[in-house]
């Protein structure tokens, strides 16, 4: 038996690839230095590395403006504060989903709490989908932002960002994005969809270590820093540059996770040239990052369509979100009889170290549509492209052991 058997991927992806590892560990002993434009060789070296992860990710994103405009966070939730207080400053309308997790909803219900702000949070279909119809019809002339969810962390569910992202195009309405579950996983072109602001946690689908995330502000799109500080650059200015990312970065950034980021980045990429076999020669990045984005996606897809195929074949057992009728990701949300989620998942863990997740999973409004709160929520399983067939099995037979 395994020590662990990890399914628990939606939360963080584990293990990473190897030289994510080896990689911020060099990185960190040789270069673990504040970068520095014009700085000794070392801190030219981090700043390099930094600029290079800027230019890697706005590329793997589909982002053809100044890379300047990637900047580095904390993590999603950081990104998303960023964007949302910054976008809805002074008040009106903000449209969301009843999807989405609580970096986004907690944001939403302060401002319309505190802050006089409106909120609409568009409901979605019995499998987890929103329809882009809704989303139109909730515009209002005071709208200041669209904020959705790629992919749901509790079901799976995909949404139409790219009919979404017409439609906020047309009405002029800045379209935010939190790609913490999709992003690593599905391709995400920013521009051809119309994103204003993508942002995106490091230490999941991408492969990064935690305490990194980051935001894709497009050009023209306004926002005012959450935080000022020392930026290194423009010293003797008493406020915050307007430059990005200067304008939304202040303080030290994180080099070993922006290294980690850096290397799981050229993962990707090298993964789609192997992929790619022959024509690989002369592949960009993005070309071979979309190889390999497909590559996982259909490892990743395979894996959860074996979990829920036995999962649906096993009495007792609830299988929640979309099944085979629409796009998803391998999340997958179940629960077995009347037990409390934790309860199943505590069993997994003690008697089959099956690593999955219980609960609600930041994500209330999903349990209240589900019907799934008085249950403490759902037990998630997540395959990730490191999972295997030895796991799926062990959590299938842990699962048809809990209903005996
Ligand atoms: C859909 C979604 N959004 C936002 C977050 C927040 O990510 P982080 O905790 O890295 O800020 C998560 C993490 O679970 C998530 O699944």
């Amino acid at each position: 038996m395994k020590e662990h058997y990890y399914l628990d991927n939606a939360a963080t992806t584990w293990p990473k690839p190897e030289t994510v590892y080896t990689t911020m560990d060099s990185f960190f002993r040789e270069y673990g230095v504040n970068p520095g434009r014009a700085g000794h060789d070392m801190a030219v070296e981090a700043e390099r590395m930094i600029v290079e992860t800027r230019r890697l990710l706005a590329v793997f994103f589909g982002f053809t403006g100044d890379p300047q405009r990637v900047v580095f966070t904390q993590n999603a939730t950081d990104s998303l504060n960023i964007a949302i207080y910054g976008l809805a400053a002074g008040g009106g309308h903000l449209i969301s989903t009843r999807l989405e997790h609580n970096s986004v909803l907690r944001p939403l219900n302060h401002l319309e709490r505190d802050h006089g702000a409106a909120v609409t949070r568009v409901a979605r279909d019995a499998f987890g989908y929103i329809d882009p119809d809704d989303v139109r019809k909730a515009i209002r002339p005071d709208t200041r932002a669209v904020i959705i969810n790629h992919a749901s962390n509790v079901l799976g569910s995909v949404q139409d960002i790219a009919a979404i992202g017409k439609i906020t195009r047309e009405a002029g309405v800045p379209f935010v994005i939190d790609t913490c579950q999709s992003a690593g996983v599905l391709p995400i072109d920013m521009d051809a969809i119309g994103i204003d602001i993508l942002t995106f946690t490091g230490h999941k689908g991408l492969f990064g270590p935690m305490g990194i995330g980051g935001m894709i502000v497009r050009e023209g799109v306004d926002l005012p820093p959450a935080r000022v500080g020392g930026t290194g650059v423009d010293s003797i200015s008493p406020f915050q540059p307007d430059e990005y990312p200067y304008h939304l970065e202040a303080g030290t950034v994180s080099i070993p996770g922006i290294a980690g980021l850096n290397a799981a980045q050229k993962w990707f990429a090298e993964l789609g040239r192997e992929q790619l076999g022959d024509v690989a020669n002369g592949a960009d990045h993005a070309q071979a990052c979309a190889a390999a984005l497909s590559h996982i996606d259909a490892r990743e897809r395979a894996h959860v369509t074996t979990l829920e195929n036995a999962f649906r074949d096993t009495p007792g057992v609830t299988v929640y979100g979309p099944g085979n009728n629409g796009p998803r990701v391998a999340t997958l949300s179940m629960n077995v009889d009347a037990l409390p989620a934790d309860q199943v998942g505590a069993m997994l863990d003690a008697d089959h170290h099956v690593c999955v997740r219980p609960g609600l999973h930041c994500a209330p409004l999903v349990h209240e549509d589900e019907g799934t709160v008085a249950q403490k929520g759902t037990v998630r399983f997540a395959p990730g492209y490191f999972s295997n067939e030895e796991d799926l099995q062990q959590a299938i037979d842990g699962i048809r052991d809990i209903v005996g």
